[in-house]
C-alpha cells in the first residue's frame, strides 16, 4: 500500500464482544447465514447458508478438496453414506462412549456440561492467582475418568467447589449423567429397536470401512490417504455463539493410512502441512492460530493436537490432528468379521495400519474467516464495512458497475458481465451511487470493482477498484478475465 493510499483508509478498533454481534447481524442482511426455519421460530443451533454464504463455503471446501486430493497423488476422495449399519457405531465405541457428563440445575431447570463448568473453574482460579488450588482441582478432574464412578467425582469436584451456573448463579446441582450425543433414527416400517439407525457424528467411519474399497479400486499403496467432506450430527447440549456449535454440521476429514511405527514422523509432517494451509491458502492471519495439546485423550487417539482460533468470544477448536492408532481399523476387523489388514507387496509384511487423521469443522472455520475479515474503517472521510476475505475465499470475485446505467456505458457493462461470468462469480450493480455500490462490494468482501465509465467508450478501459486500499488504477477492458485470474492465483 502506498502512502497515500494509507491516508485514504483509516482502520478503527472494535471491541469483540461488538464484532459477534455484527457479524450475525451482517450474515443476515447480506446473505451469508439465516437462523433454520426461520418464520416458525427457527431451530436451536441450526442455520441455513445463504446465496453468498453458500458460495463462500463452496469455495472453503474446494480449496480443503484441492489441497488433500488434487495435490497428492496418494490421497483419493469419497462420499459416504450419512447413515450406516448400526454396529459401525459399536465398533467405533460412538455406542458407548460418545457421552457428555450433563449435569442439571433443579431451580432453573438448565443443563450444563459437568466437564466445562470444572475445566472454566479451574480458570477462573488461575486467573484470581489461587494457583495451588487450581493444581488440586486439576489433578482430581483428571483423575475421575480412572475412578469407579466418574460421574460421582465429577459431582463431587463441583459441589466441594462450590461451583456456580456461570449464566445464573445458581448451584442447585442434580447428580452428574452421561448423555450419548448421537441422534437415533428408526429405519423402516416399524419402530422397534432392530431398526434402529444412527445419524453419523463423524465422517471418519465411512472412511474406515471403505479402507479395502478404495485400496483395491484405487491400487492405493501404503502409505494413503482417503479424504471426505460431509455432514455429521451431534445432539450438543450446550450451544451457542451463533455457527460454532451446532447439532448438523460439516466436517472436513482425511485418513491417512501408514505403516505402524512411522505414525509419529506422519503426524509431525501432517501438523505442519495443516496448519499452513489456514494461512497459505485461506490468508487467515497466523497471530489468531494458537496450537493446543492435549493431555485428556478420546477414546481412539494416542497423540493429539487442536488448531485453535482466536475468536471474538475465545481461542477455540477449529481443527483436530490426531493420531488414532490402529484403533478403528482393529475393532471393525473384531466386529465385521472381516480381515483388515494390509499387505506390502515388496516385503510381505502384513500389518494393521496406523491412521493420522486431519479434521476439520467447514462451518467453525467459515465462522473464522468471517471473524478474521471484519474490519470497520474510514475511506476518504466516510465510514464502512469491509470484509477483508483472501480473493480466493471470497463469494464474488468481482463487481461490474457502470457508472450510467443507460446507453452504451450499460451495454459494456453488462457484455463485461457477461464474459466474465463464464469463469468467475461477477455481481452486475447499477443502483445508487458509485460510492454506495463500492460499499455494498466491501461489505461482502468482494475484492475488485471494475467501472465502465466515459473513458472506456473513448479508449477501452474500466477502472479497477482495489477492495482493501479503495486505490484505483485503469486496464484494458479485454485484461480483466486475465487480471481476475492472475489476481486470484496469486492470492
Ligand atoms: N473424526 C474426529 C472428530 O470428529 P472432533 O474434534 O470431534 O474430531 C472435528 O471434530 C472438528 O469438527 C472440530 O475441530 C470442529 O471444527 C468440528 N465440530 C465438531 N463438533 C462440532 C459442532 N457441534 N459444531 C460445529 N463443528 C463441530
Amino acid at each position: 500500500m502506498s502512502n497515500s493510499d494509507q491516508a485514504r483508509v483509516q482502520e478503527q478498533n472494535l471491541s469483540p464482544d461488538k464484532v459477534m454481534h455484527k457479524l450475525v447481524s451482517l450474515a443476515k442482511r447480506r446473505g451469508f447465514i439465516f437462523p433454520s426455519s426461520e418464520i416458525y421460530g427457527g431451530l436451536s443451533s441450526c442455520f441455513d447458508y445463504g446465496p453468498l454464504g453458500s458460495e463462500m463455503k463452496k469455495n472453503v471446501k474446494d480449496l480443503w478438496w484441492t489441497s488433500m486430493t488434487r495435490r497428492h497423488q496418494n490421497i483419493v476422495g469419497i462420499d459416504a453414506s450419512i447413515m450406516m449399519n448400526p454396529t459401525v457405531w459399536e465398533a467405533s465405541g460412538h455406542v458407548a462412549s460418545f457421552n457428555d457428563p450433563m449435569i442439571d440445575d433443579r431451580t432453573t431447570k438448565r443443563r450444563y456440561r459437568a466437564d466445562h463448568l470444572i475445566e472454566n473453574h479451574i480458570g477462573k482460579l488461575v486467573r484470581d492467582g489461587k494457583e495451588s488450588q487450581a493444581a488440586a482441582v486439576k489433578v482430581a478432574y483428571e483423575a475421575a475418568a480412572g475412578t469407579d464412578d466418574p460421574n460421582r467425582t465429577l459431582y463431587e469436584i463441583i459441589t466441594t467447589e462450590g461451583i456456580k451456573a456461570p449464566d445464573t448463579g445458581s448451584g442447585d446441582w442434580t447428580e452428574v449423567r452421561q448423555f450419548n450425543l448421537m441422534f437415533q433414527c428408526n429405519m423402516g416400517a416399524v419402530a422397534d429397536s432392530a431398526g434402529i439407525v444412527y445419524l453419523r457424528p463423524e465422517t471418519a467411519q465411512g472412511i474406515f470401512v471403505n479402507f479395502h474399497n478404495v485400496r483395491e479400486s484405487s491400487r492405493m499403496k501404503v502409505p494413503f490417504g482417503i479424504a471426505q467432506i460431509g455432514k455429521a450430527f451431534r445432539n450438543e447440549i450446550v450451544k451457542g455463539n451463533f455457527i460454532f456449535r451446532m447439532v448438523e454440521f460439516e466436517q472436513m476429514e482425511m485418513q491417512y493410512f501408514v505403516k505402524p511405527g512411522t505414525q509419529t514422523e506422519a503426524f509431525e509432517a501432517w501438523r505442519e502441512e495443516r496448519i499452513n494451509w489456514y494461512t497459505e491458502s485461506l490468508g487467515i492471519s497466523r497471530g489468531k492460530l494458537h496450537w493446543y495439546k492435549h493431555d485428556k485423550l478420546a477414546h481412539y487417539a494416542d497423540l493429539a493436537y487442536d488448531i485453535k482460533f482466536e475468536f471474538p468470544f475465545g481461542i477455540e477448536e477449529i481443527e483436530g490432528i490426531h493420531s488414532r492408532t490402529d484403533f478403528d481399523l482393529s475393532q471393525h476387523q473384531q466386529y465385521s468379521g472381516k480381515n483388515m489388514e494390509y499387505i506390502d507387496q515388496t516385503t510381505n509384511e502384513r500389518y494393521i495400519p496406523y491412521v493420522v487423521e486431519t479434521s476439520a469443522g467447514a462451518d467453525r472455520l467459515f465462522l473464522a474467516l468471517l471473524s478474521d475479515a471484519y474490519r470497520e474503517d474510514v475511506v476518504d472521510g466516510e465510514p464502512r464495512v469491509m470484509l477483508k476475505l483472501s480473493p480466493k475465499v471470497a463469494p464474488v470475485k468481482a463487481a461490474i458497475l457502470p457508472l450510467m446505467k443507460k446507453g452504451e456505458m450499460g451495454e459494456r457493462a453488462d457484455r463485461l458481465c457477461s464474459e466474465l461470468s463464464q469463469n468467475f462469480l461477477v455481481q452486475y450493480d447499477d443502483a445508487a451511487s458509485i460510492g454506495k455500490r463500492y460499499r455494498r462490494q466491501d461489505e461482502i468482501g468482494t475484492p475488485f470493482c471494475f467501472t465502465v465509465d466515459h473513458q472506456t467508450l473513448e479508449d477501452g478501459t474500466v477502472t479497477v477498484r482495489y477492495r482493501d486500499t479503495a486505490a484505483q488504477e485503469r486496464i484494458d477492458i479485454s485484461k480483466t478475465s486475465e487480471f481476475l485470474a492472475t489476481s486470484l492465483m496469486k492470492a
